[in-house]
């Protein structure tokens, strides 16, 4: 039941607040605080969704943080905070006005819920987890980063529809970065244990791979004024529940590397052991030569964003 258990939710936007629905329906918390600058309109969703709760009979209950200061004592925070990229901004724009609100935010966190652990979802998602990390000054295994889950289910529903077969039997693979040279894994992808390798051909195979490194943006061209949110709140959630229950199973998430797969100081997606205390154990995947360099590539792009962070002298002043 997790009594007492609460969850900090940054940015109640249509991720932030599924993600908030989807624990309260679960019952998966006693309470889930949402801030958004936009108070009244979290105070709405708060209330709409505490009577969600007591419809189903769920204990959770939603309420509102007028400032950081509200969110005290979180056991996780999720940080969905962020700019949308808009008409005439470039990515590195982006970059820094998104590094900008998550400093902000991680301070907040790293002061009034200092036991938390991070889950971070704002975009470039693992930049943002690189700058909460070290914004947060938090321990690498406390700063989590969302998107592992969602490629692989992305992933997963490709194949299932390639199939047309297999539901709830398939398990995707995806690492890297979540951009457009993340890294899915068709040789570690089963349907019922069965490779993917065995079931489809390489072809098929390269069309769900196109087209998972692309899932996000096939949502966006069909919304026009938003991008996803079902998917990457769902997996977010998964991704609480996991701490909350101290569930020590393996998820995909983006985490510091320090030494695995031969990379550190860079974000990235990789196999981990998630429990109370956060990513408690890094998996380290065998990598053929032709997935390394998909990796190496996904991380080079990630770091090609941490350096413009350091050049625009972002962690300038840092203790
Ligand atoms: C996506 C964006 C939100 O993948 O990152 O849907």
């Amino acid at each position: 039941m997790n009594q007492g258990k609460r969850v900090g939710i940054v940015g109640a936007g249509n991720v932030g607040a599924t993600v908030a629905y989807s624990l309260a329906m679960l019952g998966s918390c006693h309470e889930i605080i949402l801030r958004d600058n936009k108070i009244d309109v979290a105070r709405g969703k708060a209330l709409d969704m505490s009577q969600a709760a007591s419809a189903v009979r769920s204990h959770t209950v939603v309420k509102v943080a007028e400032t950081m200061e509200d969110m005290v004592d979180c056991d996780v925070v999720v940080v969905t905070a962020g700019s949308p990229r808009l008409p005439g901004m470039s990515r590195d724009d982006l970059l820094m006005t998104n590094a900008n609100i998550t400093k902000e935010v991680v301070e907040g966190i790293a002061k009034y819920s200092p036991n938390a652990i991070i889950i971070m979802v704002s975009n470039p998602l693992d930049a943002m987890t690189y700058v909460a990390l070290k914004e947060s000054g938090f321990e690498r295994s406390r700063v989590l980063g969302m998107a592992g889950i969602l490629d692989s289910s992305r992933m997963a529903a490709f194949i299932q529809e390639k199939l047309g077969y297999g539901g709830g039997q398939i398990r995707a693979s995806v690492m890297g970065g979540h951009g457009d040279d993340m890294v899915p894994l068709p040789r570690y992808s089963t349907v019922a244990g069965v490779p993917l390798t065995d079931l489809l051909s390489d072809k098929e195979i390269e069309e769900i791979v196109h087209r998972t490194r692309h899932g996000g943006a096939e949502i966006v061209a069909c919304l026009k004024t938003g991008s996803a949110y079902y998917a990457p709140a769902k997996s977010t959630a998964i991704m609480v529940e996991a701490i909350l229950k101290d569930t020590k199973q393996i998820h995909p998430c983006a985490v510091y590397l320090d030494g695995e797969y031969g990379y550190d100081n860079v974000v990235s997606g990789v196999p981990v052991m998630i429990g109370a205390n956060g990513a408690e154990k890094i998996i380290e995947v065998t990598l053929n030569e032709k997935e390394q360099e998909m990796f190496k590539k996904s991380c080079d792009s990630v770091k090609e964003l941490i350096t413009t962070l350091e050049k625009n002298k972002f962690f300038d002043g840092e203790k």
